[in-house]
């Protein structure tokens, strides 16, 4: 028995110079595709304007998404899907998406984030800079929702050129270049099988006769 209507995916991401950005949209028109409501939404900014305007590449990138819906706790409890990005700082997330997290608790204390299908994806500006150590820090919290990470591994055979299988990264070379074909082939793979598990999972669901 097919799942009685699309599957929700809420792709909420932080970025400052638009790497994990263009991430973000790949994984919308690849969620897309595979069937599913999606909605992109950016946390909020919390760095001073002086900082973001010391910065020409933040700068343009924080004018150039202006139109970007930011993220609500509504959109947590909406998904079946939840992937966040983030750049790397210091080899974990960055504040602002931190932050948006952090108020989550009282959606996690009603059991609201139980059973999301979760996953994430970073950019940083070199290879070894932190990308694992980032996704797995942001993994932590879905542990505590209870909700259930969908990592991409090595199930497609672009994992073997991107690399990761803990979640899709980028190298930046500090916001320099942006996500190439395979990046962005990685977290549109990435996506899409979270879409495809969450469908066969609240298909289950159905069958079985729990809410859905
Ligand atoms: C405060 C700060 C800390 C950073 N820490 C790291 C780091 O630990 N490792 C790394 O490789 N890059 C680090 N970076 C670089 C960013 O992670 C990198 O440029 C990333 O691609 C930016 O993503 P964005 O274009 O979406 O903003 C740091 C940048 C800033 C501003």
């Amino acid at each position: 028995m097919a799942f009685d209507r699309p599957i929700k995916v809420a792709v909420i991401y932080y970025s400052s110079t638009g790497t994990v950005f263009q991430l973000a949209k790949a994984a919308v028109t690849a969620a897309e595709k595979a069937g599913a409501e999606v909605r992109l939404r950016k946390v909020r900014e919390l760095a001073p304007e002086e900082a973001i305007a010391s910065n020409q590449g933040w700068a343009a990138h924080h004018a150039a998404t202006q139109n970007v819906t930011e993220a609500t706790l509504d959109d947590l409890e909406w998904a079946d899907v939840i992937l966040f990005g983030s750049p790397t700082r210091f080899g974990l997330p960055a504040a602002q998406l931190k932050q948006f997290i952090d108020t989550a608790g009282g959606l996690w204390a009603q059991g609201r984030l139980v059973d999301k299908i979760a996953g994430s994806f970073t950019s940083t500006a070199t290879a070894h800079g932190g990308q694992e150590s980032t996704i797995l820090a942001i993994n932590n919290t879905f542990y505590h929702w209870g909700a259930i990470v969908v990592p991409p591994g090595y199930a497609d055979p672009v994992q073997f050129q991107m690399g990761n299988p803990y979640g899709t990264s980028h190298t930046s070379n500090n916001g320099e270049t942006m996500p190439g074909e395979v990046e962005l082939d990685a977290v549109s793979f990435q996506v899409t099988r979270m879409v495809e598990v969450a469908r066969a999972f609240r298909a289950g669901q159905q069958a079985l006769g729990a809410s859905a």
